[in-house]
């Protein structure tokens, strides 16, 4: 299983005092050095954390490959053809949220998911969709011939104790169900030390992104402390130890 370093909050602290200090560059070569597999970084339509200049930087210098997320829009397209990520992940983006709420409607904005996906994939990016544990946008999902799609664990994460069984059984179904008929399954938002070995002991998940608690532990443990906390704790659960 490759965990993805997602370094956006590296850069919204950066932002909050308009220093050119911490760097996401340096937070990208950093999280490499000490295992993560690649990075991940959400360019927003506001640039409220990451920017252009920051991807540019990035996406040249980093020796495993980076993971852009993006929103489904005309300029983002042309950033990413301009930049060629390995992966680009379609995410939804609204203004005023906080963080990713919520999966792309697939079902709602197939066409243009299945043409930005055809511009995307023809440039040799591998495109992921960012959705819910659900089986109808996973077929829907299907239909836009993207090879991959990130579940979103957000509502797992969020969800009080008891009903966390119920919303693990939903991505593990999903991942599942979305694996069988081919698709790459990816997963993600809101994973930290304490409820990512349930999903990480899902088997069809390929591939983990986590942002908000590494970079939070890395307060306390260093960047470097905090990813080697949270791969060993992948590995275990992986790998039933
Ligand atoms: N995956 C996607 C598609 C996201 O948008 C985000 C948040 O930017 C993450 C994973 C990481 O979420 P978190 O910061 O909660 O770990």
């Amino acid at each position: 299983m490759l965990l993805g370093v997602n370094i956006d909050h590296v850069a919204t602290l950066r932002n909050a005092r308009g220093t050119t200090y911490p760097s996401p560059l340096e937070a990208a070569l950093t999280a490499e050095t000490h295992g993560a597999d690649y990075i991940t970084l959400h360019l927003r339509e506001d640039r409220r954390h990451i920017r252009d200049d920051d991807v540019a930087a990035i996406a040249r210098t980093v020796r495993t490959h980076i993971n852009l997320e993006m929103a489904l829009t005309e300029e983002m397209l042309e950033h990413a053809l301009r930049v060629r990520p390995q992966d680009v992940c379609i995410v939804p983006e609204k203004r005023q949220e906080i963080t990713t709420e919520g999966g792309l409607d697939v079902i709602a904005l197939q066409q243009k998911i299945a043409d930005y996906t055809h511009q995307l994939t023809a440039a040799g990016i591998r495109v992921s969709l960012f959705i819910d544990p659900d089986e109808t946008q996973i077929q829907a999902a299907l239909d836009t011939g993207a090879p991959a799609i990130e579940l979103h664990t957000g509502a797992y994460a969020d969800a009080p104790a008891h009903e966390r069984p119920r919303q693990l059984a939903k991505i593990e179904e999903a991942a599942y169900f979305a694996s069988e008929r081919g698709l790459t399954v990816n997963a993600g938002h809101g994973l930290n030390i304490h409820n990512v070995a349930p999903v990480a002991k899902i088997l069809p998940i390929a591939e983990l992104n986590i942002g908000h608690a590494l970079i939070a532990q890395s307060l306390f443990l260093g960047l470097p402390a905090a990813i080697r906390q949270m791969k060993e704790t992948i590995h275990r659960a992986r790998n039933g130890v």
